[in-house]
Protein backbone atom coordinates (compact mmCIF):
# COMPACT_ATOMS: atom_id res chain seq x y z
CA UNK A 1 0.00 0.00 0.00
CA UNK A 2 1.61 3.60 -0.95
CA UNK A 3 2.71 5.23 2.57
CA UNK A 4 0.77 8.41 2.15
CA UNK A 5 -2.49 7.37 0.89
CA UNK A 6 -5.48 6.52 3.79
CA UNK A 7 -6.11 3.42 4.48
CA UNK A 8 -9.13 2.08 2.22
CA UNK A 9 -12.18 1.07 4.13
CA UNK A 10 -13.98 -2.34 3.78
CA UNK A 11 -17.22 -1.10 5.16
CA UNK A 12 -17.03 1.68 2.62
CA UNK A 13 -16.43 -0.84 -0.21
CA UNK A 14 -18.71 -3.40 1.17
CA UNK A 15 -21.67 -0.57 1.14
CA UNK A 16 -21.04 0.77 -2.31
CA UNK A 17 -20.47 -3.15 -3.77
CA UNK A 18 -24.42 -3.57 -2.47
CA UNK A 19 -25.54 0.50 -3.31
CA UNK A 20 -24.67 -0.14 -6.83
CA UNK A 21 -24.79 -3.70 -7.71
CA UNK A 22 -22.03 -5.77 -7.37
CA UNK A 23 -22.48 -8.03 -4.16
CA UNK A 24 -24.99 -8.97 -2.22
CA UNK A 25 -25.82 -11.20 0.81
CA UNK A 26 -27.28 -13.99 -0.30
CA UNK A 27 -30.86 -14.60 0.16
CA UNK A 28 -30.72 -11.38 1.73
CA UNK A 29 -34.69 -10.87 2.20
CA UNK A 30 -34.14 -13.91 4.66
CA UNK A 31 -31.92 -12.81 6.94
CA UNK A 32 -28.70 -14.30 4.60
CA UNK A 33 -26.60 -17.13 4.48
CA UNK A 34 -23.12 -17.11 6.48
CA UNK A 35 -20.44 -17.53 3.34
CA UNK A 36 -22.47 -16.84 0.83
CA UNK A 37 -22.79 -14.44 -1.64
CA UNK A 38 -24.19 -13.22 -4.82
CA UNK A 39 -22.90 -11.23 -7.63
CA UNK A 40 -25.56 -8.50 -9.23
CA UNK A 41 -25.32 -6.87 -13.07
CA UNK A 42 -22.15 -5.27 -12.45
CA UNK A 43 -20.72 -7.84 -10.41
CA UNK A 44 -21.26 -10.80 -12.89
CA UNK A 45 -19.92 -8.85 -15.39
CA UNK A 46 -16.46 -8.30 -13.52
CA UNK A 47 -16.36 -11.85 -12.20
CA UNK A 48 -16.84 -13.01 -15.82
CA UNK A 49 -14.65 -10.68 -17.05
CA UNK A 50 -11.69 -11.86 -14.64
CA UNK A 51 -12.76 -15.33 -15.70
CA UNK A 52 -11.92 -14.75 -19.11
CA UNK A 53 -8.57 -12.87 -18.92
CA UNK A 54 -7.77 -15.74 -17.20
CA UNK A 55 -9.22 -18.36 -19.65
CA UNK A 56 -7.14 -16.19 -22.52
CA UNK A 57 -4.16 -15.91 -20.59
CA UNK A 58 -4.20 -19.70 -19.90
CA UNK A 59 -5.70 -20.97 -22.62
CA UNK A 60 -6.80 -19.68 -25.95
CA UNK A 61 -4.43 -16.97 -26.43
CA UNK A 62 -1.39 -19.20 -25.51
CA UNK A 63 0.68 -20.12 -28.48
CA UNK A 64 2.13 -23.46 -28.31
CA UNK A 65 4.41 -23.06 -30.90
CA UNK A 66 7.18 -20.80 -29.13
CA UNK A 67 9.60 -21.76 -26.25
CA UNK A 68 8.39 -19.24 -23.87
CA UNK A 69 11.02 -17.09 -21.84
CA UNK A 70 11.79 -19.29 -18.89
CA UNK A 71 10.52 -22.47 -19.97
CA UNK A 72 12.84 -25.67 -21.35
CA UNK A 73 10.13 -26.01 -24.39
CA UNK A 74 7.03 -25.32 -25.79
CA UNK A 75 4.14 -26.46 -24.33
CA UNK A 76 0.04 -27.07 -24.79
CA UNK A 77 -2.86 -25.63 -22.74
CA UNK A 78 -6.67 -27.33 -23.01
CA UNK A 79 -9.33 -27.19 -20.97
CA UNK A 80 -12.18 -28.64 -18.66
CA UNK A 81 -15.44 -28.80 -17.05
CA UNK A 82 -16.38 -31.32 -14.54
CA UNK A 83 -18.83 -32.27 -12.11
CA UNK A 84 -18.90 -30.71 -8.93
CA UNK A 85 -20.01 -34.15 -7.50
CA UNK A 86 -17.43 -36.73 -8.09
CA UNK A 87 -17.02 -40.49 -7.11
CA UNK A 88 -16.28 -40.69 -3.52
CA UNK A 89 -13.20 -42.47 -4.04
CA UNK A 90 -11.91 -39.18 -5.72
CA UNK A 91 -11.51 -37.70 -2.13
CA UNK A 92 -10.16 -41.01 -0.56
CA UNK A 93 -7.56 -40.95 -3.07
CA UNK A 94 -7.16 -37.31 -2.58
CA UNK A 95 -6.84 -37.59 0.77
CA UNK A 96 -8.98 -34.90 1.35
CA UNK A 97 -11.26 -37.34 2.82
CA UNK A 98 -9.12 -38.03 5.60
CA UNK A 99 -6.85 -34.80 6.04
CA UNK A 100 -8.88 -31.94 4.79
CA UNK A 101 -9.91 -30.53 7.74
CA UNK A 102 -9.45 -27.76 10.40
CA UNK A 103 -9.07 -27.94 14.20
CA UNK A 104 -12.02 -26.14 15.92
CA UNK A 105 -13.45 -25.50 19.65
CA UNK A 106 -17.00 -25.26 20.74
CA UNK A 107 -18.44 -23.34 23.54
CA UNK A 108 -20.25 -25.13 25.55
CA UNK A 109 -21.80 -21.80 27.23
CA UNK A 110 -23.10 -19.75 23.85
CA UNK A 111 -23.11 -22.79 21.82
CA UNK A 112 -20.32 -20.71 19.27
CA UNK A 113 -17.75 -22.72 16.84
CA UNK A 114 -14.22 -20.97 16.15
CA UNK A 115 -11.37 -21.97 14.36
CA UNK A 116 -8.61 -22.98 16.88
CA UNK A 117 -6.15 -21.35 14.72
CA UNK A 118 -8.01 -18.18 14.48
CA UNK A 119 -8.61 -17.37 17.83
CA UNK A 120 -6.28 -14.89 19.88
CA UNK A 121 -5.95 -13.79 23.67
CA UNK A 122 -4.32 -12.13 26.16
CA UNK A 123 -3.21 -12.75 30.22
CA UNK A 124 -5.05 -10.13 32.11
CA UNK A 125 -5.23 -9.94 35.56
CA UNK A 126 -6.80 -8.10 38.74
CA UNK A 127 -5.49 -8.64 42.32
CA UNK A 128 -5.16 -12.49 42.14
CA UNK A 129 -7.71 -13.25 39.62
CA UNK A 130 -6.00 -13.97 36.44
CA UNK A 131 -7.70 -15.23 33.19
CA UNK A 132 -7.09 -15.27 29.42
CA UNK A 133 -9.68 -13.51 27.32
CA UNK A 134 -10.01 -14.08 23.76
CA UNK A 135 -11.62 -13.05 20.90
CA UNK A 136 -11.47 -14.38 16.96
CA UNK A 137 -8.21 -13.10 15.36
CA UNK A 138 -8.90 -9.93 13.20
CA UNK A 139 -8.36 -5.89 12.91
CA UNK A 140 -11.04 -5.29 16.46
CA UNK A 141 -9.47 -8.31 18.17
CA UNK A 142 -8.06 -6.10 21.14
CA UNK A 143 -10.92 -4.29 21.68
CA UNK A 144 -12.75 -7.34 22.17
CA UNK A 145 -10.68 -8.80 24.52
CA UNK A 146 -10.55 -5.74 26.65
CA UNK A 147 -14.46 -5.91 26.45
CA UNK A 148 -14.84 -9.33 27.80
CA UNK A 149 -11.88 -9.01 30.41
CA UNK A 150 -13.61 -5.87 31.41
CA UNK A 151 -17.26 -7.43 31.51
CA UNK A 152 -15.40 -10.24 33.46
CA UNK A 153 -14.17 -8.54 36.32
CA UNK A 154 -17.50 -6.36 36.26
CA UNK A 155 -15.62 -3.26 35.81
CA UNK A 156 -16.62 -0.10 33.41
CA UNK A 157 -14.50 1.14 30.26
CA UNK A 158 -13.69 4.20 32.43
CA UNK A 159 -11.82 1.86 35.11
CA UNK A 160 -10.15 0.20 32.13
CA UNK A 161 -6.86 1.04 33.65
CA UNK A 162 -7.57 -1.36 36.58
CA UNK A 163 -6.62 -4.41 34.24
CA UNK A 164 -3.17 -5.51 34.72
CA UNK A 165 -2.09 -6.49 31.09
CA UNK A 166 0.17 -9.82 31.74
CA UNK A 167 1.09 -11.13 27.91
CA UNK A 168 0.80 -9.47 24.10
CA UNK A 169 -2.02 -10.50 22.23
CA UNK A 170 -1.17 -14.53 21.42
CA UNK A 171 -2.54 -17.17 19.61
CA UNK A 172 -5.13 -19.42 21.66
CA UNK A 173 -3.32 -22.89 20.28
CA UNK A 174 -0.04 -21.68 22.58
CA UNK A 175 -2.44 -21.79 25.87
CA UNK A 176 -2.34 -25.58 27.55
CA UNK A 177 -4.87 -24.92 30.30
CA UNK A 178 -8.13 -24.08 28.49
CA UNK A 179 -9.60 -23.29 32.10
CA UNK A 180 -8.57 -20.00 32.83
CA UNK A 181 -9.96 -19.37 29.25
CA UNK A 182 -12.47 -16.68 28.69
CA UNK A 183 -14.23 -17.74 25.16
CA UNK A 184 -15.51 -14.57 23.46
CA UNK A 185 -18.90 -13.29 24.72
CA UNK A 186 -18.92 -16.33 27.22
CA UNK A 187 -19.61 -15.14 31.30
CA UNK A 188 -18.16 -18.43 32.77
CA UNK A 189 -14.87 -19.13 32.64
CA UNK A 190 -13.22 -22.80 30.91
CA UNK A 191 -15.81 -23.47 28.37
CA UNK A 192 -13.82 -24.09 25.28
CA UNK A 193 -13.58 -28.05 24.22
CA UNK A 194 -10.74 -29.25 23.47
CA UNK A 195 -9.84 -28.42 19.84
CA UNK A 196 -11.63 -31.65 17.45
CA UNK A 197 -10.87 -32.41 13.48
CA UNK A 198 -13.80 -30.55 11.26
CA UNK A 199 -13.80 -32.13 8.10
CA UNK A 200 -14.45 -29.22 5.33
CA UNK A 201 -16.46 -31.53 3.04
CA UNK A 202 -20.29 -30.61 2.08
CA UNK A 203 -22.47 -33.92 1.94
CA UNK A 204 -25.03 -34.69 0.17
CA UNK A 205 -26.78 -37.84 -1.17
CA UNK A 206 -27.48 -39.41 -4.86
CA UNK A 207 -31.01 -41.04 -4.91
CA UNK A 208 -33.96 -41.59 -3.64
CA UNK A 209 -32.59 -43.67 -0.43
CA UNK A 210 -30.31 -41.76 2.32
CA UNK A 211 -27.83 -44.16 3.34
CA UNK A 212 -24.13 -44.47 3.90
CA UNK A 213 -23.78 -46.21 0.25
CA UNK A 214 -25.42 -43.02 -1.25
CA UNK A 215 -23.26 -40.18 0.11
CA UNK A 216 -21.56 -38.28 -1.72
CA UNK A 217 -19.64 -34.38 -1.44
CA UNK A 218 -19.42 -31.55 -2.93
CA UNK A 219 -16.17 -31.43 -4.47
CA UNK A 220 -13.74 -29.03 -2.51
CA UNK A 221 -11.49 -28.23 -5.21
CA UNK A 222 -11.66 -28.09 -9.29
CA UNK A 223 -8.16 -29.50 -9.59
CA UNK A 224 -9.07 -33.22 -8.98
CA UNK A 225 -11.43 -33.66 -11.46
CA UNK A 226 -8.21 -32.61 -13.73
CA UNK A 227 -6.45 -35.39 -12.57
CA UNK A 228 -9.13 -38.38 -12.64
CA UNK A 229 -9.60 -37.12 -16.46
CA UNK A 230 -5.95 -36.90 -17.55
CA UNK A 231 -5.97 -40.37 -19.43
CA UNK A 232 -9.03 -39.26 -21.16
CA UNK A 233 -7.47 -36.22 -22.25
CA UNK A 234 -4.39 -37.51 -23.32
CA UNK A 235 -5.84 -40.59 -24.77
CA UNK A 236 -8.50 -38.16 -26.87
CA UNK A 237 -6.49 -35.69 -28.28
CA UNK A 238 -2.77 -35.69 -29.84
CA UNK A 239 -0.85 -33.65 -27.25
CA UNK A 240 2.41 -34.54 -25.60
CA UNK A 241 3.99 -33.20 -22.36
CA UNK A 242 4.31 -30.85 -21.13
CA UNK A 243 0.49 -30.04 -21.07
CA UNK A 244 -1.58 -28.03 -19.22
CA UNK A 245 -5.17 -28.62 -17.97
CA UNK A 246 -7.09 -26.23 -16.95
CA UNK A 247 -10.47 -25.52 -15.43
CA UNK A 248 -12.90 -22.68 -13.69
CA UNK A 249 -15.68 -24.01 -11.32
CA UNK A 250 -17.74 -23.96 -8.48
CA UNK A 251 -15.89 -25.27 -5.56
CA UNK A 252 -17.41 -25.83 -1.80
CA UNK A 253 -16.22 -26.11 1.56
CA UNK A 254 -18.40 -25.83 4.72
CA UNK A 255 -15.67 -23.51 6.49
CA UNK A 256 -15.70 -22.84 10.12
CA UNK A 257 -15.93 -19.30 9.93
CA UNK A 258 -16.25 -17.75 6.97
CA UNK A 259 -15.18 -13.91 6.91
CA UNK A 260 -14.09 -10.93 5.06
CA UNK A 261 -17.25 -10.48 2.81
CA UNK A 262 -16.02 -12.76 -0.60
CA UNK A 263 -12.38 -13.60 0.63
CA UNK A 264 -13.54 -16.81 2.66
CA UNK A 265 -16.62 -18.37 1.79
CA UNK A 266 -18.32 -21.64 1.71
CA UNK A 267 -19.16 -21.17 -2.48
CA UNK A 268 -16.70 -20.16 -4.11
CA UNK A 269 -15.18 -19.96 -7.90
CA UNK A 270 -11.53 -21.29 -8.41
CA UNK A 271 -9.63 -21.16 -11.61
CA UNK A 272 -7.15 -24.30 -11.30
CA UNK A 273 -4.54 -25.05 -13.87
CA UNK A 274 -2.90 -28.60 -13.78
CA UNK A 275 0.71 -28.54 -15.70
CA UNK A 276 2.23 -31.87 -16.00
CA UNK A 277 5.50 -32.23 -17.17
CA UNK A 278 8.57 -34.06 -16.98
CA UNK A 279 9.95 -34.57 -13.38
CA UNK A 280 13.32 -33.75 -14.19
CA UNK A 281 11.71 -30.45 -15.58
CA UNK A 282 9.27 -29.32 -12.81
CA UNK A 283 11.50 -26.77 -11.07
CA UNK A 284 12.31 -25.17 -13.98
CA UNK A 285 8.40 -25.41 -14.38
CA UNK A 286 7.49 -24.00 -10.93
CA UNK A 287 9.60 -21.17 -11.04
CA UNK A 288 8.05 -20.35 -14.73
CA UNK A 289 4.34 -20.70 -13.29
CA UNK A 290 5.13 -18.46 -9.51
CA UNK A 291 6.71 -15.76 -11.77
CA UNK A 292 3.89 -15.63 -14.34
CA UNK A 293 1.15 -16.08 -12.34
CA UNK A 294 2.40 -13.02 -10.22
CA UNK A 295 2.62 -10.93 -13.58
CA UNK A 296 -1.29 -11.56 -14.23
CA UNK A 297 -2.33 -9.74 -11.24
CA UNK A 298 0.20 -6.92 -12.22
CA UNK A 299 -0.76 -6.66 -15.70
CA UNK A 300 -4.45 -6.28 -14.89
CA UNK A 301 -4.31 -3.44 -12.18
CA UNK A 302 -3.24 -4.80 -9.17
CA UNK A 303 -0.29 -2.33 -7.76
CA UNK A 304 3.13 -4.28 -7.31
CA UNK A 305 3.37 -2.51 -3.80
CA UNK A 306 0.02 -4.54 -2.33
CA UNK A 307 1.03 -7.80 -3.59
CA UNK A 308 3.79 -10.25 -2.43
CA UNK A 309 4.89 -13.67 -3.44
CA UNK A 310 5.26 -15.95 -0.62
CA UNK A 311 7.19 -18.93 0.05
CA UNK A 312 5.55 -21.67 2.25
CA UNK A 313 7.67 -22.91 5.23
CA UNK A 314 8.27 -26.87 5.43
CA UNK A 315 5.09 -27.43 7.96
CA UNK A 316 2.76 -25.53 6.08
CA UNK A 317 3.21 -27.16 2.71
CA UNK A 318 -0.18 -29.29 2.08
CA UNK A 319 0.01 -33.00 2.24
CA UNK A 320 0.61 -33.33 -1.23
CA UNK A 321 3.24 -30.90 -2.09
CA UNK A 322 6.92 -30.22 -1.98
CA UNK A 323 6.96 -26.61 -2.50
CA UNK A 324 4.36 -24.00 -2.68
CA UNK A 325 4.49 -20.23 -3.02
CA UNK A 326 1.16 -17.80 -2.20
CA UNK A 327 0.46 -14.73 -4.52
CA UNK A 328 -1.43 -12.59 -1.70
CA UNK A 329 -2.71 -9.24 -1.54
CA UNK A 330 -2.74 -6.48 1.00
CA UNK A 331 -6.47 -6.49 1.21
CA UNK A 332 -8.04 -4.00 3.22
CA UNK A 333 -10.00 -5.68 5.99
CA UNK A 334 -6.54 -6.64 7.26
CA UNK A 335 -4.34 -5.22 9.27
CA UNK A 336 -1.57 -3.28 7.68
CA UNK A 337 1.35 -4.91 6.75
CA UNK A 338 -0.37 -8.29 6.85
CA UNK A 339 -1.54 -10.15 3.53
CA UNK A 340 -4.21 -12.56 2.46
CA UNK A 341 -3.68 -15.16 -0.04
CA UNK A 342 -4.97 -15.38 -3.84
CA UNK A 343 -3.30 -17.89 -4.89
CA UNK A 344 -1.30 -20.61 -4.62
CA UNK A 345 1.39 -21.67 -6.75
CA UNK A 346 2.42 -25.55 -5.70
CA UNK A 347 4.64 -28.64 -6.69
CA UNK A 348 2.09 -31.35 -6.72
CA UNK A 349 5.14 -33.49 -7.16
CA UNK A 350 3.22 -37.14 -8.51
CA UNK A 351 0.95 -37.27 -5.54
CA UNK A 352 -2.04 -37.02 -7.51
CA UNK A 353 -1.78 -39.52 -10.15
CA UNK A 354 0.13 -41.83 -8.18
CA UNK A 355 -2.72 -41.53 -5.97
CA UNK A 356 -5.39 -42.23 -8.22
CA UNK A 357 -3.54 -44.80 -9.60
CA UNK A 358 -2.47 -47.08 -6.69
CA UNK A 359 -3.59 -46.36 -3.10
CA UNK A 360 -4.11 -43.59 -0.87
CA UNK A 361 -2.47 -42.08 2.18
CA UNK A 362 -1.47 -44.68 4.87
CA UNK A 363 -2.79 -44.26 8.34
CA UNK A 364 -0.04 -41.85 9.34
CA UNK A 365 -0.54 -39.48 6.46
CA UNK A 366 2.62 -40.68 4.78
CA UNK A 367 2.03 -39.96 1.01
CA UNK A 368 2.78 -41.96 -1.92
CA UNK A 369 2.74 -44.80 -0.10
CA UNK A 370 0.59 -47.99 -1.81
CA UNK A 371 -1.37 -49.89 0.02
CA UNK A 372 -0.39 -53.41 0.44
CA UNK A 373 -3.10 -56.54 0.79
CA UNK A 374 -2.40 -59.42 2.86
CA UNK A 375 -1.10 -61.46 0.05
CA UNK A 376 1.76 -58.77 -0.20
CA UNK A 377 -0.02 -57.49 -3.32
CA UNK A 378 -0.87 -53.83 -4.16
CA UNK A 379 -4.64 -53.09 -2.95
CA UNK A 380 -5.45 -50.75 -5.46
CA UNK A 381 -7.55 -48.21 -3.59
CA UNK A 382 -7.24 -45.88 -6.15
CA UNK A 383 -8.45 -46.70 -9.86
CA UNK A 384 -6.09 -49.15 -10.95
CA UNK A 385 -5.88 -47.82 -13.96
CA UNK A 386 -2.40 -47.15 -15.31
CA UNK A 387 -1.89 -43.01 -15.24
CA UNK A 388 1.49 -43.32 -16.71
CA UNK A 389 2.63 -41.46 -19.58
CA UNK A 390 4.38 -42.96 -22.31
CA UNK A 391 6.47 -40.11 -25.02
CA UNK A 392 5.94 -41.07 -28.48
CA UNK A 393 9.14 -40.04 -29.72
CA UNK A 394 11.35 -41.00 -27.07
CA UNK A 395 9.45 -44.47 -25.83
CA UNK A 396 10.25 -43.17 -21.87
CA UNK A 397 7.43 -44.23 -19.63
CA UNK A 398 6.92 -42.28 -16.38
CA UNK A 399 4.24 -40.73 -14.07
CA UNK A 400 4.22 -36.85 -14.64
CA UNK A 401 5.05 -34.47 -11.82
CA UNK A 402 2.51 -31.44 -11.46
CA UNK A 403 2.79 -27.90 -11.18
CA UNK A 404 -0.76 -26.15 -9.97
CA UNK A 405 -1.04 -22.57 -10.06
CA UNK A 406 -4.62 -22.47 -7.99
CA UNK A 407 -6.75 -18.96 -8.05
CA UNK A 408 -10.15 -18.30 -6.62
CA UNK A 409 -12.20 -16.24 -8.84
CA UNK A 410 -13.98 -14.68 -6.24
CA UNK A 411 -10.72 -13.50 -3.96
CA UNK A 412 -9.01 -12.53 -7.11
CA UNK A 413 -12.33 -10.29 -7.87
CA UNK A 414 -12.16 -8.60 -4.48
CA UNK A 415 -9.05 -7.56 -4.92
CA UNK A 416 -9.81 -6.16 -8.12
CA UNK A 417 -12.68 -3.89 -6.49
CA UNK A 418 -10.48 -2.77 -3.60
CA UNK A 419 -7.65 -1.84 -5.47
CA UNK A 420 -9.89 0.13 -7.86
CA UNK A 421 -12.04 2.08 -4.96
CA UNK A 422 -10.56 5.34 -4.94
CA UNK A 423 -12.07 8.23 -3.30
CA UNK A 424 -11.07 11.39 -5.27
CA UNK A 425 -11.98 15.43 -5.45
CA UNK A 426 -13.44 16.35 -8.71
CA UNK A 427 -14.80 19.69 -9.50
CA UNK A 428 -18.94 19.66 -10.26
CA UNK A 429 -21.22 21.25 -12.29
CA UNK A 430 -20.88 24.00 -10.47
CA UNK A 431 -17.03 24.15 -10.90
CA UNK A 432 -16.84 22.77 -6.97
CA UNK A 433 -14.75 19.83 -5.82
CA UNK A 434 -16.40 17.53 -4.07
CA UNK A 435 -15.82 14.12 -3.36
CA UNK A 436 -15.84 11.35 -6.34
CA UNK A 437 -16.22 7.57 -5.59
CA UNK A 438 -14.34 6.34 -8.66
CA UNK A 439 -13.70 2.19 -9.23
CA UNK A 440 -9.91 2.45 -11.38
CA UNK A 441 -11.14 -1.04 -12.91
CA UNK A 442 -8.34 -1.99 -16.01
CA UNK A 443 -10.72 -1.46 -18.77
CA UNK A 444 -10.27 -5.28 -19.69
CA UNK A 445 -11.80 -5.90 -16.59
CA UNK A 446 -14.55 -2.80 -16.58
CA UNK A 447 -18.16 -4.21 -16.66
CA UNK A 448 -19.21 -1.44 -18.74
CA UNK A 449 -16.71 -0.84 -21.46
CA UNK A 450 -18.41 2.85 -22.48
CA UNK A 451 -21.85 4.78 -21.75
CA UNK A 452 -23.26 6.68 -24.30
CA UNK A 453 -24.97 9.61 -23.31
CA UNK A 454 -26.66 12.22 -25.52
CA UNK A 455 -26.05 15.76 -23.66
CA UNK A 456 -29.10 16.64 -23.76
CA UNK A 457 -32.93 14.77 -24.85
CA UNK A 458 -33.19 17.26 -27.65
CA UNK A 459 -32.48 18.44 -31.09
CA UNK A 460 -31.32 14.75 -32.55
CA UNK A 461 -29.01 14.13 -29.75
CA UNK A 462 -30.90 10.89 -28.25
CA UNK A 463 -31.06 9.54 -31.99
CA UNK A 464 -27.78 9.85 -32.57
CA UNK A 465 -26.78 8.55 -28.96
CA UNK A 466 -29.01 5.91 -29.75
CA UNK A 467 -27.46 5.12 -32.90
CA UNK A 468 -23.82 4.61 -31.63
CA UNK A 469 -24.88 2.55 -28.56
CA UNK A 470 -26.29 -0.28 -30.36
CA UNK A 471 -23.50 -0.32 -33.31
CA UNK A 472 -21.24 -0.48 -29.67
CA UNK A 473 -23.10 -3.14 -28.14
CA UNK A 474 -22.24 -5.57 -30.68
CA UNK A 475 -18.86 -5.96 -29.95
CA UNK A 476 -18.91 -4.39 -25.77
CA UNK A 477 -21.02 -4.33 -22.80
CA UNK A 478 -21.73 -0.36 -23.13
CA UNK A 479 -24.93 1.76 -21.37
CA UNK A 480 -27.24 4.20 -22.67
CA UNK A 481 -28.58 7.08 -20.04
CA UNK A 482 -30.10 9.62 -21.00
CA UNK A 483 -31.58 10.80 -17.42
CA UNK A 484 -30.39 13.39 -15.40
CA UNK A 485 -27.50 16.26 -15.65
CA UNK A 486 -24.44 14.93 -17.57
CA UNK A 487 -22.38 15.23 -14.34
CA UNK A 488 -24.47 13.49 -12.12
CA UNK A 489 -24.62 10.45 -15.20
CA UNK A 490 -20.77 11.21 -15.62
CA UNK A 491 -20.42 10.10 -11.57
CA UNK A 492 -22.56 7.06 -11.53
CA UNK A 493 -20.61 5.64 -14.29
CA UNK A 494 -17.33 6.34 -12.27
CA UNK A 495 -18.77 4.38 -9.53
CA UNK A 496 -19.58 1.59 -11.67
CA UNK A 497 -15.72 1.84 -13.12
CA UNK A 498 -17.07 2.67 -16.99
CA UNK A 499 -13.77 4.38 -18.61
CA UNK A 500 -15.32 6.03 -21.24
CA UNK A 501 -18.00 8.18 -21.38
CA UNK A 502 -19.06 8.88 -24.99
CA UNK A 503 -21.48 12.33 -25.52
CA UNK A 504 -23.48 13.34 -28.28
CA UNK A 505 -23.87 16.80 -28.33
CA UNK A 506 -24.11 19.74 -30.66
CA UNK A 507 -21.00 19.44 -32.92
CA UNK A 508 -21.87 16.11 -33.19
CA UNK A 509 -24.48 16.43 -35.36
CA UNK A 510 -22.27 18.65 -37.81
CA UNK A 511 -18.88 16.77 -37.58
CA UNK A 512 -19.71 13.29 -36.90
CA UNK A 513 -17.62 13.77 -33.42
CA UNK A 514 -18.11 13.10 -29.96
CA UNK A 515 -16.78 13.83 -26.75
CA UNK A 516 -15.06 10.64 -25.00
CA UNK A 517 -14.03 11.27 -21.45
CA UNK A 518 -11.42 9.56 -19.72
CA UNK A 519 -12.87 8.14 -15.84
CA UNK A 520 -9.75 8.40 -14.41
CA UNK A 521 -8.15 11.44 -15.81
CA UNK A 522 -11.54 13.06 -16.30
CA UNK A 523 -10.17 14.67 -19.96
CA UNK A 524 -12.56 14.65 -22.81
CA UNK A 525 -11.36 14.20 -26.63
CA UNK A 526 -13.43 14.90 -29.65
CA UNK A 527 -13.57 11.37 -31.22
CA UNK A 528 -14.89 10.60 -35.05
CA UNK A 529 -17.73 8.30 -34.39
CA UNK A 530 -16.43 6.06 -36.92
CA UNK A 531 -13.24 5.38 -34.93
CA UNK A 532 -15.02 4.73 -31.28
CA UNK A 533 -14.93 0.75 -32.24
CA UNK A 534 -11.23 0.45 -32.42
CA UNK A 535 -10.59 3.15 -29.74
CA UNK A 536 -12.53 1.18 -27.05
CA UNK A 537 -10.86 -1.76 -28.25
CA UNK A 538 -7.24 -0.97 -28.48
CA UNK A 539 -7.86 0.67 -24.59
CA UNK A 540 -9.35 -2.84 -23.44
CA UNK A 541 -6.41 -4.76 -24.90
N1 LIG B 1 -6.24 -27.33 -5.55
C1 LIG B 1 -5.54 -26.60 -4.55
C2 LIG B 1 -6.42 -25.77 -3.73
O1 LIG B 1 -7.62 -25.88 -3.78
P1 LIG B 1 -6.39 -23.91 -1.91
O2 LIG B 1 -5.25 -23.04 -1.45
O3 LIG B 1 -7.15 -24.64 -0.89
O4 LIG B 1 -5.73 -24.91 -2.95
C3 LIG B 1 -6.93 -22.34 -3.92
O5 LIG B 1 -7.38 -23.04 -2.78
C4 LIG B 1 -7.55 -20.98 -4.00
O6 LIG B 1 -8.98 -21.08 -3.92
C5 LIG B 1 -7.15 -20.04 -2.84
O7 LIG B 1 -5.93 -19.40 -3.10
C6 LIG B 1 -8.31 -19.06 -2.84
O8 LIG B 1 -8.12 -18.06 -3.82
C7 LIG B 1 -9.49 -19.94 -3.26
N2 LIG B 1 -10.23 -20.36 -2.05
C8 LIG B 1 -9.97 -21.40 -1.24
N3 LIG B 1 -10.87 -21.49 -0.24
C9 LIG B 1 -11.72 -20.45 -0.42
C10 LIG B 1 -12.88 -19.98 0.30
N4 LIG B 1 -13.35 -20.61 1.36
N5 LIG B 1 -13.51 -18.87 -0.16
C11 LIG B 1 -13.07 -18.22 -1.27
N6 LIG B 1 -11.99 -18.63 -1.98
C12 LIG B 1 -11.32 -19.72 -1.56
Amino acid sequence: MTENLPKKSMSDIVALCKRIGFIFQSSEIYGGLNGLWDYGPLGVELKRNVKEAWWRDMITHHDDMNTLPGTPEAFSMVGLDCSTIMHPQVWRCSGHYDLFSDEMVDCRETKARFRYDQMVGRWVSRGADQIFATAPEGDNAPELIERQALKHFGLRTKHADQLEWQSEITPLPGIDDLSRVLAPTAKELGTLTEPREFNLMLETHLGPVKSDKSRAFLRPETAQGIFVNFKNVMDSTRHRLPLGIAQIGKSYRNEITPRNFTFRTREFEQMEMEFFCHPAQSHQWYTYWRDRRLKWYKDLGLASENLQMRDHAEDELSHYSTGTADVEYAFPFLPVGDYGELEGVAHRGDFDLRSHMEGKLDEKSNPLVVQLGEDGKPKHRGSGKDLHYRDNLSGEKYIPHVIEPSAGADRATLAFICEAYTVDQAPDEKGEMQERTVMKFHPRLAPIKAAVFPLVKKDGMPETAKEIYLALKKHFNVFYDEKAAIGRRYRRQDEAGTPFCITVDGQTLEDQTVTVRDRDTMNQERVKIADLRQMIADRVE
